[in-house]
């Protein structure tokens, strides 16, 4: 399995200094900044576009992680590619043509991802396999921070775990949602290696003190499994 990755979200982070809570995350070794793009028609809500992650590129070298959880995502792929996204996500619901936009994705240089919502099952991937570095197995239902992780969805990541292991690619599988200390292990144990964290991290009082409580319950977790 690759490496645990810890990815902040910068969705429940403070707006009003985001360059410097970034960097918070940064020093306390976060792996990558998750960035969650939302249009007010795939979710609810309403969040940031190809501007924030321009922003952003110019406060860190970090890996960034932008989340698309808009409609018709193969129209922005090229903005966010420029604006410096290391990994496009979209969602496998809100992509007809995945094949096309994940083709799309690698042609720009970019890292390309799939995600699935609580209730998608993960046989609606397994003919794009070849084009994935990273699958993203929604924990909660996408739209909004601090919401409780759905155990349910454990499972999905188990039978993603299957299939990348069985395929042997070196693709990342990603979990986003109620992610903290408390549901770390779980999903790890299950076969997750990429943690996106808003919350118990951008929430929390402490930066640092949050991340590195996150990645040991992630790896003491994994040890134990072992
Ligand atoms: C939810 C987003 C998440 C969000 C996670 O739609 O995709 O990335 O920031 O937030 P927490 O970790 O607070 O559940
Ligand atoms: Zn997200």
């Amino acid at each position: 399995m690759n490496p645990i990755k810890i990815a902040p979200s910068i969705l429940s982070a403070d707006f009003t200094r985001l360059g410097e809570h970034v960097s918070e995350a940064v020093a306390a070794g976060a792996d990558m900044i998750h960035v969650d793009v939302m249009d007010g028609r795939f979710v609810p809500n309403i969040t940031m576009g190809p501007l924030v992650v321009k922003a952003l590129r110019r406060v860190t070298d970090l890996p960034l992680d932008v989340h698309l959880m808009i409609v018709e995502p193969e129209r922005y792929v090229e903005a966010f590619a420029e604006a410096g996204a290391d990994t496009l996500t979209v969602q496998v619901e809100a992509s007809p043509h995945l094949h096309r936009t994940l083709q799309a994705i690698r042609a720009l240089d970019v890292r390309a991802a799939v995600a699935l919502n609580p209730h998608t099952p993960p046989v609606m991937i397994e003919h794009v396999y070849d084009l994935l570095d990273q699958v993203l197995v929604m924990t909660v239902n996408p739209g909004f921070g601090g919401q409780a992780f759905i155990p349910a969805t454990l499972e999905k990541v188990r039978e993603v775990r299957r299939q990348v292991e069985a395929r042997g690619l070196p693709i990342d599988i990603q979990v986003d949602g109620g992610i903290a200390p408390d549901t770390a292990g779980q999903v790890v144990k299950a076969g997750a290696n990429v943690l996106v964290a808003g919350n118990a991290i951008f929430g929390a009082p402490d930066v640092a003190v949050a991340l590195h409580a996150l990645r040991d319950a992630a790896q003491q977790a994994l040890l134990r499994s072992v």
